[in-house]
Parts: C-alpha cells; sequence; structure tokens
C-alpha cells in the first residue's frame, strides 16, 4: 500500500519505504512477530506491567497491579507498592557500582562567539547524591514536607534536575514553570497549584543575552498569595531585588547545612503524587497533569531500556528544556533511573554557530541523540557542511519528538547526522502519557524503519486509530488516535487533572463515548503494516516548534489589550516550525488597523504570553464568523487561514446550518482580501 493522498507538510508519506539496517541485525524482527508479541503483552496487559515492574527497586512490593481510582477513568497502579523515584534515581547507584559514574555533564551557553563553552559542570552520581541530600535537608528546615506544593521557575542549570530529585525525595508536589513563560502564565500556575515556595534563579544567558528571570518572578509573586518563600539560585550574578522576610538564596542556606546532611526517601505510596505539570487544552485555563512515583517509574525505566537502548557506556543527550514534559521524563527521571550519563546544556543550539549540538555530541562522545523536528529543520537550512566537520561517530540512537517529521527531515537525520547506520525514531506521546507510547524500539526488537513514521504502540500500549464510535479506520484512512487500556504513567490519583476530575473524564473520555478509551486529541492514519503516522492536532491546540499551546491562551492574550474587541487564533503550516500562529483581531471603536498596531499586538503577546507563540501575521476584520448561537466557528476560521476552499468547510462546523456557514466563509474571505502579506 502506498501513502498516495496522505501528506504531511506537502510530503508524502512512503508507508512502503523499509530501511533495514545491517548492524542492527541481531534485534532486527519481522513486522508480523512484533506484532505477536505486542498482542499477546496488550491481551494480558496487567501481567505484562507487573513483570516490567519488577525490574525496578521497590521498597515495599505492590499487592494489585491495577485498580480503578474513585473518579472516572483515574486508575492506581501497583496499589500498596511503597516507592521513592528519587532513590531509584540516585541511592541505587550509589549503593552499587555506578558510585562514581558520572551522572550529568551541563554546559552552559559560549559566551565568547567562538564556542568555548562559559562553564561545564560535571556530576557523579555520588556528588549529585550529595547535592540532593543537602538541598532536601534545607527544603526540610524550611519546612517543606510531603505533600506541599513547591513551584519552580528555572533555567536549564544543574540546580534545575536537583531540586526536582531533592522535591520527590521529599515527598512534595511540585510544578516546574518553562522559562519562556511570562509573569501572568507563572502566577496562573502558581495559584492553580497553590504553591507555597517558589525556586527560581537570578538569570541565564541566551543567545549572547542576559536574562532577568528573578525580575519576571518578581512580577508573578505580586498576585500569588500562597506563596510564603521563594529560594533564588545565583547562576548569572545579575542585580535582584531580595525582599526581605520571604526571599532567600540557595547558595547562603546550603551553606547552613551540615556537610554530611541525608534525609531519608520518604516511602511514597505507587500511586501518591510526584508532580503536575501544566499543559494547553482546548479551551480554558492550563490543566495540571498529575504523575505518580510508581507507574510513571516504571514506564520510565522500560522505555530508556526499550527506546534509548541505554547502556551503560552511553552517553545521552536530550535537547528538550525541562519545563516540558520531555524534560521531566527524558532529562531528569528517565535517564537517571536508567544509571545514564546524561548531557544537559544552557541557550540555544545555533548559537554562537550553528554547529553548538554538533560540537557537543562530539566533545562528550554522545552516543544517544533524542532531538526535534523544528530543530532539525532550522539545521538543514545551514546544510551539512556544519554537521560534517563534526565527528558524530559516537552516535548510535537517534530519536525526535514533539511534532510529527516530516519525511525529508527524517531521511537528513538518518543520512547527514546519523550517516545511515544508527536507527532513526519519531517516538509519540504526551503530557498526558507521562513517557513514550508508541515508537521504534531499537532496544527491544526493531521492525524496519520508514521515514517519518512514529512505528508500532509499545508493548503494553493498547493504541489505535479509530472512528467516532471507536471503530478501527480501514488501513490508509485518518481517524482518532486513541489509547484503549490505562498504561502506567497515566495521569495519576486522584483526580488525573489537579482539582478537576470531571474535566479530566470530558476532555479525554467524552469523544469516543462509552468505550473508556483515552482520546489524544491527535489525528493520526494507521498503515497496511499497523505502523501510526500522527497527522496533527484534531482540535484547536498549536504545536509551534513543538510547543503546545491552546488557541484559546492565545486568544485571551490577544483580547487582554487595550484595543482587541474579539480574537480568533489558528494554526498555518510552517516550513521550519511545523506551525505557526495567525490572528484575527476585531478593534473596538476608535482603534485603527495598520502595520503599528499589528506589531503592537505581537509585542503584546510576547510580553503576557511569552515569545514562543507570537503571531505570524496579524489581520484586522470588523468581525468574526460565528454561529447563531455566538460561537466562533473554529473551523471556518482554521479552514480560511489555510486556504481551504469553501466546499471542504461547509460540512466542517456542527453547530451551523450549510447556508450560514457559506455565507460566514464568503464574507470573512471578503473581509480579508487585500490584507495577506
Ligand atoms: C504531538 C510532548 C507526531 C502530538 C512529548 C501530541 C507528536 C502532542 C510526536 C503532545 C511525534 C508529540 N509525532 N506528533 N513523535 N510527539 N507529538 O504534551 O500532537 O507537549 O498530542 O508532549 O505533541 O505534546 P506535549
Amino acid at each position: 500500500m502506498s501513502g498516495e493522498g496522505v501528506s504531511f507538510l506537502g510530503e508524502p508519506l512512503p508507508f512502503s519505504e523499509y530501511i533495514e539496517l545491517p548492524n542492527w541485525r541481531h534485534r532486527h524482527v519481522g513486522i508480523e512477530a512484533y506484532r505477536e508479541f505486542w498482542r499477546r503483552s496488550v491481551e494480558n496487559h496487567e501481567d505484562f506491567w507487573a513483570s516490567v515492574a519488577r525490574e525496578i527497586e521497590w521498597f515495599s512490593p505492590w499487592e494489585k497491579v491495577l485498580e480503578k481510582g474513585e473518579h472516572p477513568h483515574v486508575y492506581r497502579w501497583f496499589v500498596g507498592g511503597k516507592i521513592n523515584i528519587s532513590y531509584l534515581c540516585l541511592d541505587k547507584h550509589v549503593r552499587g557500582w555506578r558510585k562514581n559514574k558520572l551522572a550529568l555533564i551541563w554546559e552552559g551557553e559560549p559566551v565568547d562567539g567562538k564556542g568555548e563553552p562559559r562553564e561545564v559542570r560535571k556530576f557523579t552520581y555520588y556528588e549529585l547524591w550529595r547535592e540532593i541530600n543537602k538541598i532536601a535537608y534545607m527544603l526540610k528546615e524550611l519546612g517543606i514536607k510531603r505533600g506541599d506544593k513547591v513551584a519552580l521557575y528555572m533555567p536549564m542549570i544543574p540546580e534545575l534536575p536537583m531540586m526536582l530529585l531533592a522535591l520527590a525525595r521529599l515527598g512534595a508536589i511540585f510544578t516546574v514553570i518553562f522559562s519562556g513563560f511570562s509573569a501572568e502564565n507563572l502566577a496562573i500556575r502558581i495559584n492553580d497549584l497553590g504553591a507555597s515556595l517558589l525556586v527560581t534563579a537570578d538569570g541565564f544567558y541566551r543567545r549572547g543575552r542576559l536574562i532577568n528571570l528573578k525580575e519576571v518572578a518578581d512580577k508573578a509573586l505580586e498576585s500569588t498569595p500562597s506563596i510564603e518563600r521563594v529560594i533564588v539560585v545565583k547562576r548569572a550574578g545579575n542585580e535582584v531585588r531580595m525582599k526581605q522576610g520571604r526571599d532567600l538564596w540557595l547558595h547562603e542556606e546550603l551553606a547552613k547545612t551540615p556537610a554530611a546532611a541525608y534525609v531519608e526517601p520518604e516511602r511514597m505510596n505507587s500511586d501518591d503524587i510526584l508532580y503536575v505539570l501544566y499543559t494547553s487544552g482546548t479551551t480554558g485555563k492550563p490543566k495540571g497533569i498529575i504523575h505518580d512515583h510508581g507507574g510513571y517509574a516504571v514506564l520510565l525505566n522500560a522505555t530508556m531500556k526499550w527506546i534509548f537502548d541505554i547502556r551503560d557506556d552511553d552517553i545521552y543527550f536530550c535537547v528538550a528544556d525541562i519545563g516540558w514534559v520531555t524534560g521531566h521524563s527524558y532529562i531528569v527521571f528517565g535517564p537517571m533511573i536508567a544509571g545514564a550519563t546524561l548531557v544537559m546544556y544552557e541557550g540555544s543550539l545555533d548559537y554562537p554557530e550553528p554547529d553548538r549540538w554538533w560540537a557537543m555530541i562530539e566533545r562528550y562522545g554522545v552516543s544517544v541523540f533524542y532531538t526535534t523536528p523544528t530543530a532539525v529543520r532550522m539545521l538543514m537550512r545551514f546544510g551539512e557542511e556544519p554537521v560534517k566537520k563534526h565527528n558524530l561517530s559516537t552516535l548510535r540512537i537517534i530519536h525526535s519528538v514533539g511534532e510529527p517529521i516530516n519525511p525529508s527531515a527524517w531521511r537528513w537525520l538518518y543520512e547527514v547526522v546519523g550517516d545511515s547506520r544508527c536507527p532513526v525514531g519519531s517516538t509519540w506521546w504526551m503530557t498526558e502519557t507521562g513517557g513514550i507510547m508508541i515508537s521504534h524500539a531499537p532496544g527491544l526488537m526493531l521492525v524496519p524503519l520508514k521515514p517519518g513514521t512514529n512505528g508500532m504502540p509499545l508493548p503494553g500500549v493498547d493504541a489505535d486509530v479509530v472512528d467516532e464510535n471507536g471503530e478501527p479506520v480501514k488501513p490508509g484512512e485518518r481517524g482518532l488516535l486513541v489509547i484503549k487500556k490505562p498504561w502506567p504513567g497515566m495521569p495519576a490519583p486522584p483526580t488525573g487533572m489537579w482539582g478537576e476530575p470531571e474535566r479530566y473524564r470530558q476532555v479525554y473520555f467524552e469523544k469516543i463515548k462509552d468505550r473508556g478509551f483515552f482520546f489524544s486529541g491527535d489525528y493520526a492514519v494507521k498503515d497496511g503494516d499497523g505502523y501510526i503516522w500522527v497527522a496533527g492536532r484534531a482540535d484547536e491546540v498549536l504545536k509551534v516548534a513543538g510547543h503546545r499551546i491552546g488557541t484559546y491562551e492565545l486568544e485571551s492574550a490577544l483580547v487582554s489589550h487595550k484595543a482587541v474587541a474579539e480574537a480568533a487564533v489558528a494554526g498555518v503550516p510552517d516550513e521550519v516550525k511545523g506551525e505557526v500562529p495567525i490572528a484575527y483581531v476585531v478593534l473596538k471603536e476608535g482603534y485603527k488597523p495598520g502595520p503599528e498596531i499589528a506589531e503592537e499586538l505581537k509585542r503584546w503577546v510576547k510580553e503576557s504570553f511569552g515569545p514562543i507563540a507570537v503571531p505570524s501575521n496579524v489581520f484586522f476584520v470588523s468581525k468574526l464568523p460565528k454561529t447563531r448561537s455566538g460561537k466562533i466557528m473554529r473551523r471556518l476560521v482554521k479552514a480560511v487561514a489555510v486556504g481551504k476552499p469553501l466546499g471542504d468547510v461547509t460540512t466542517l462546523e456542527d453547530e451551523a446550518a450549510v447556508e450560514e456557514v457559506r455565507q460566514a466563509y464568503e464574507e470573512f474571505t471578503k473581509a480579508l482580501r487585500g490584507q495577506k502579506t
């Protein structure tokens, strides 16, 4: 079967291009063999996950593998088991032979413009364990205990993973807020969680610029009544305001702790909360997804082996930011459970030169590389020379994440970066799943690669592409990507979504009625071999350079500007970022459309939301297309944005009559005429 008619970013999907790696022969299996193994794993999925769970160390074993929680579709995994993820990441290694193994290599942003690192810090597992015990001791002295809530707003410095591990050790619940988010976004998350402590830093470097993070935090702190204390890490040495009685320097507090500080890891229940991570949905405020200690650790341990084939001589480099789920799972907890040596960096991929990553891969001998499609498309534009001038022969496995990878970007990664020797995969998962769900698994069994596919669902993961009734769609047809059975690492008790059990049910389990399937929000196609090709979001969520952003959030940011009456945001395809937002704006009485106000609104979004989602274009209209009940015709807006003809649009709006949509479409396109840039 071919991928005719199915394309992504204008490229047909090569359903029948099979690539086998000669050097991987010993673990290459036929598609049928994998499918058979997978079928058995999902049929007995509790037994399967129980056997996987035995591979990590529990303080005491579980009594029951899986149990329904008190709210619909919330499950408890490994009920009765006692565990602490920080123990798995640190103590277990320190007690064994990995004690003096390098755990973390951190590289600051090179500021001299010559590619020399500004600063490199390295920690063995033992050194990290000591640091983290000191931090945990200090936090305890400040009164932080099991179940307390803590917010982290920090750049990519070693103290960030250290904080995660120290808080996990104490059994405190933390939430990390991406350092590129605005004060408003920080405050929303702090207040939703009700955090009593905020940990932040003075500043950090990005593209040669100093970013004053504490200043942004201070702004948020004006409207976060639950915060009692702020701990500040000194990173950049910039001037900051410290509020007496509230703000403390980390290094000063650590100086007071005994050198031999040790804090016993809390004996957590498997399904106790480890963290809450906020992510964007279709409407409303961000959703706080809950992850636990036990099930999450089981999934991460397994996927580190299956997907990254992690071994003790590997140097592992994941380019994500810890502010997003990829950083939680595959910079901090996954690699450290696996006892890997991890490379982490501050700054940007193309500063001071577009070979920053390739230089780092060479410098540290990186063997397993986890990257993103947007980065690949961006770096492709510099040609092969920046890659080829470095020796990348240590690389053996490459994966990407965050958004679909178009076949040509995949080929570049495979041929130019991986020298046609390394398996290259596109791991599908999301904040909600906790870890990878669909991927090639070179550490387990490798089925032939295909450029741009996500591969097959992992063992134990009952993922499928279905129609609105939950029935599988035919191969090659687009459908909804679902997971049919619970999995370890799924949104955890008590409510799946922080404080919002009903919203949890409604967002993920209502789309397909009465089947109990978790709906991801993605469209996907399954080919004749059972490979899944995720085609992008089916809802109002954007993926801009892999960052997950709700159109609703951007619309709220726009409407908060004094000149804006109404706004609608839609995503349009972009060669590099995959997708970029464009905005349609209705101005208030007395404001005139024009390039100045368009620029002003872009600046406004940058400041009030964050720089990651500034609309590439702002169009002015006198009204937005709406249904009779006053709802914006979102699909129509989207269709107009991407230039779809009317024929495709009339059936799209659930709520409106065909004639109504037709009329709205015509009016809307007419209003936009002459505004295209
Ligand atoms: C998208 C990121 C295609 C998808 C880990 C999903 C992908 C959303 C892939 C979750 C991939 C992630 N191929 N699409 N390999 N990985 N996505 O929560 O739309 O930031 O629903 O988690 O990213 O984004 P999130």
